[in-house]
C-alpha cells in the first residue's frame, strides 16, 4: 500500500487554464488495460492509440482510476448568510478536492434561497469562483415557512435555471401545500426534494428513538417520523405528481416503502447520505455534538438495509448533506448543537471503502451511484456523462490504494464538523478536472479563480 504525507489543506494553484490536457496510463472505471486520455478544450478528443503523444500539460495517472466527476445533489454551502460557516469559495474548495464538478446547495440559506435574484447570485458566485458548478437548489415556500409556494417558474426561467426545489432542514408538513407543489412541480417539470419529518412526532427529539438514546437520555426520534411523510408523499405523487425526490432516507422502513412504490410505477427517488450508511446511534456514548445530524444516525439493522438498498438501485444515489456549522454550535452539549455534518471531503474515501475496497461493487457502480444518478435525476446536461470521444472534460481521478486519515484542520471547508476526525481511509481523490481545467492536483484543491 503506497504511502505518502498527508496533503496540504489548501491550494496554491489556480484552475489551470491549459488548452490541452493529456492523461496517461489511466484507466477509465478501473476496468481494462491502462491507457491515455486527451483533452482539449474542455471536451474529451481522444482515447487510447488515438491521442497525440504530448499536450500543455500531462498527467502520469498510473494506477489510478477515471470516473465521470461525481456530482452531489444536496449540500449547505451558507452563503448568504453563514460566510462565517462556509462559502461559496470554500465549499467550492472543499467539492474540487472531493472529486465533484456539480453540487447542488440548499435553499436554508439567510435570506432564503426564494427567489430568482438570490438564485441567480449563488449561481453567478459559483461560475466566478470557477472551481465547482454550483446550482441554487429554490425553496418550495417562501422563508421554508411552509405556507405560501414560491415561484417555481420564475426560478426556473432565471439565468440560475433552477431545476430543484426544496425546504430542506425543514419538511414541507402541510399535506395540501405539498400537494400543491408536486402539481406545480409536475406542470413545469421541475424536480421537488422532501426532506421527510413528522414534526410532531420530532418535537424536541435529538437522536434516533431506541435503546441508546433511552440510556443517555436524549431525547428520541422515532423511524416512523421519516416513514409517515415517505408514505404520504409517494400517495400524493402516485395521484398528482411527477418527480419527487427523497432527501437522506435514514430508515428500514423508508426503503421497504420506497421499494413499494418505485414497484407500483410511482416517479420516486431517493439519495442516502455517507453518515447513514457507516455511522451509528452508538456513537453517541461520547456525547459529542458533530455528530448530531437530522435525521438522526440510526441502528445497524437501518444502516444494513440502506446499503442494499443502494446497491440495489432502491435507493438511486450517494448524496453528502454535507451541513458545515461552527465550532460554537458544535461544542455545546447534545441537545443544544446543531444539526449537520461536513461529507464533501471524505464521501468518496467513504463509498469506496466500504464498497469497493470490500468487493461489494465496482467502480462503474460508484460512476453511476455518484456521478450518472445524481445528474440524471435532476436532468443536469454535461455532468454524469459516460467517459468517451466527443463528452465534456468533468471528471475524477482515483487513487485506489492510498492510506491517509481524515482530519478537518487540513479540509477546505470552513467548518470543522467532521464526523470521522482520525479515521483512517485508503482511497483518495487526487485530481479533479471541471471542463478541462484541473480544479483539484495531487488533492490539493486550485485557488478560486476570482
Ligand atoms: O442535519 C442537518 N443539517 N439536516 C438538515 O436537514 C439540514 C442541515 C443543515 O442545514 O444544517
Ligand atoms: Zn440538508
Amino acid at each position: 500500500m503506497s504511502q505518502t504525507p498527508a496533503f496540504p489543506a489548501t491550494g496554491q494553484l489556480s484552475p489551470a487554464s491549459a488548452e490541452s490536457l493529456l492523461l496517461t496510463n489511466v484507466r477509465p472505471y478501473g476496468e481494462g488495460e491502462p491507457t491515455s486520455l486527451f483533452i482539449e478544450n474542455g471536451v474529451i478528443s481522444a482515447i487510447g492509440s488515438d491521442c497525440p503523444e504530448t499536450a500543455d500539460q500531462v498527467i502520469d495517472a498510473a494506477g489510478k482510476v477515471l470516473l465521470p466527476g461525481l456530482v452531489d445533489m444536496h449540500v449547505h454551502l451558507r452563503e448568504p448568510g453563514r460566510e462565517d460557516t462556509e462559502t461559496i469559495a470554500t465549499g467550492s474548495a472543499a467539492a474540487a478536492k472531493g472529486g465533484f464538478t456539480a453540487v447542488f446547495t440548499m435553499a436554508n440559506t439567510n435570506p432564503v434561497l426564494d427567489q430568482p435574484t438570490i438564485a441567480e447570485s449563488v449561481w453567478a458566485k459559483g461560475q466566478s469562483i470557477g472551481l465547482c458548478d454550483v446550482h441554487p437548489v429554490g425553496s418550495i415556500t417562501k422563508g421554508l415557512e411552509g405556507k405560501e409556494l414560491t415561484e417555481f417558474g420564475m426560478m426556473a426561467r432565471s439565468g440560475a435555471k433552477v431545476r430543484m426545489f426544496s425546504d430542506d432542514g425543514k419538511c414541507v408538513h402541510n399535506a395540501q401545500i405539498m400537494r400543491r407543489a408536486i402539481e406545480y412541480a409536475k406542470g413545469i417539470d421541475v424536480l421537488l426534494a422532501q426532506h421527510c419529518e413528522d414534526i410532531d412526532l420530532t418535537d424536541g427529539a435529538v437522536a434516533h428513538e431506541g435503546e441508546v438514546a433511552g440510556r443517555l437520555g436524549l431525547r428520541g426520534w422515532p423511524r416512523a417520523a421519516e416513514e409517515a411523510v415517505v408514505a404520504r408523499d409517494a400517495l400524493l405523487t402516485r395521484d398528482y405528481g411527477a418527480r419527487l425526490h427523497i432527501c437522506h432516507t435514514s430508515t428500514e422502513g423508508s426503503v421497504e416503502l420506497i421499494k413499494i412504490a418505485k414497484e407500483k410505477g410511482i416517479p420516486l427517488t431517493a439519495e442516502v447520505t455517507p453518515h447513514h450508511l457507516v455511522l451509528t446511534d452508538e456513537l453517541l456514548e461520547s456525547y459529542d455534538g458533530v455528530l448530531r445530524v437530522n435525521p438522526p444516525l440510526r441502528e445497524q439493522r437501518d444502516t444494513m438495509a440502506l446499503r442494499q438498498a443502494l446497491l440495489d438501485g432502491i435507493i438511486d444515489c450517494v448524496a453528502t448533506d454535507h451541513a458545515p456549522h461552527g465550532s460554537e454550535e458544535k461544542c455545546v452539549e447534545f441537545d443544544r448543537a446543531r444539526p449537520g455534518m461536513l461529507g464533501l471531503e471524505t464521501s468518496l474515501a467513504v463509498i469506496a471503502d466500504t464498497f469497493v475496497r470490500s468487493g461489494l461493487a465496482s467502480w462503474r457502480w460508484v460512476a453511476k451511484v455518484m456521478s450518472e444518478r445524481p445528474a440524471d435525476i435532476v436532468r443536469l446536461p454535461g455532468h454524469g456523462r459516460p467517459i468517451a470521444v466527443g463528452e465534456p472534460a468533468n471528471l475524477t481521478l482515483i487513487d485506489p490504494d492510498y492510506t491517509w486519515t481524515a482530519q478537518a484542520a487540513q479540509f477546505d471547508s470552513k467548518s470543522e464538523n467532521n464526523p470521522y476526525e482520525g479515521m483512517e481511509f485508503h482511497t483518495k481523490v487526487t485530481h479533479t478536472i471541471l471542463r478541462g481545467h484541473l480544479t483539484c492536483v495531487d488533492g490539493v484543491a486550485a485557488s478560486p479563480r476570482n
